[in-house]
């Protein structure tokens, strides 16, 4: 995968590469990381050279990054697994290996998103939208049947006290709240096919996760 394109950045399009990571890459992936998952997110989960070494290592074309004026902005990662392995009421760490994707299975059905991030000032230019864009075209490129993910709903402990986390979600689909996740992945044509408790070490999200899908057109 290696694609040139514009981003919006402050209404000014700025050129843009979306292609695979290797190893010359992974200390500004991590950068990213420490910018956009701050405390309270645990730092442990923030990516290590030993994970992203497996992400090169098992399934490259999984492993996705954006980069503007010779800098990293953004990165996407995932990684092919049989659904039916895990079953809907699944957690990351089971699905993702905790990050390290040694499950990965080339003859999986479903490409799982074990991450996206993009840095906080490009954020709304466009960047999250074409890495969910370029996974897609790797869905397709490799028939399989499905993207997956649990999308994490930060905008959630908010509410905590006032709605359950099914209630929180119907608000958000029902465009009566905006969360800063689930809206973007709506947005970006995920479809909410369920909810997962005890998904992640989260506070902002009360360790919940909408899980979201994108189905193969072709399929
Ligand atoms: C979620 C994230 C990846 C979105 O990336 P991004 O580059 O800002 O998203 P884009 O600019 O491509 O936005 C795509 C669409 O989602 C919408 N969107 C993006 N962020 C949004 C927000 N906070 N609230 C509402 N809508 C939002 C955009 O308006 C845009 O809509 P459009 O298609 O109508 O133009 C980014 O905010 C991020 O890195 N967050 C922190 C890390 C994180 O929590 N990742 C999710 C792990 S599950």
């Amino acid at each position: 995968m290696h694609k040139t394109l514009y981003v919006i950045k402050d209404d000014k399009p700025e050129k843009a590469i979306i292609r695979t990571y290797g190893p010359h890459d992974f200390t500004g992936l991590i950068d990213i990381q420490r910018a956009c998952f701050p405390p309270p997110f645990p730092e442990e989960l923030w990516w290590s050279k030993e994970q992203l070494g497996e992400h090169v290592d098992r399934f490259q074309a999984g492993a996705l990054c954006a980069e503007a004026g010779g800098r990293l902005i953004g990165s996407m990662t995932g990684l092919i697994v049989n659904m039916s392995d895990y079953g809907a009421k699944h957690s990351w760490e089971a699905v993702t290996d905790n990050g390290y994707i040694r499950n990965h299975n080339p003859d999986g059905d479903t490409l799982y998103v074990v991450d996206i991030c993009v840095l906080p000032e490009y954020r709304k230019s466009g960047v999250g939208k074409w890495l969910m864009q370029s996974m897609y075209e790797t869905v397709v490129q490799l028939g399989l049947e499905r993207l997956l993910g649990g999308g994490r709903m930060p905008g959630y402990g908010a509410y905590a006290d006032q709605l359950s986390p099914e209630e929180y979600v119907q608000h958000v689909i029902s465009g009566k709240l905006k969360d800063p996740v689930v809206t973007f992945l709506m947005r970006c044509g995920r479809m909410p096919v369920g909810l997962a408790h005890d998904y992640l070490e989260d506070e902002q999200s009360r360790n919940c996760a909408v899980i979201m899908e994108w189905k193969n057109p072709f399929k």
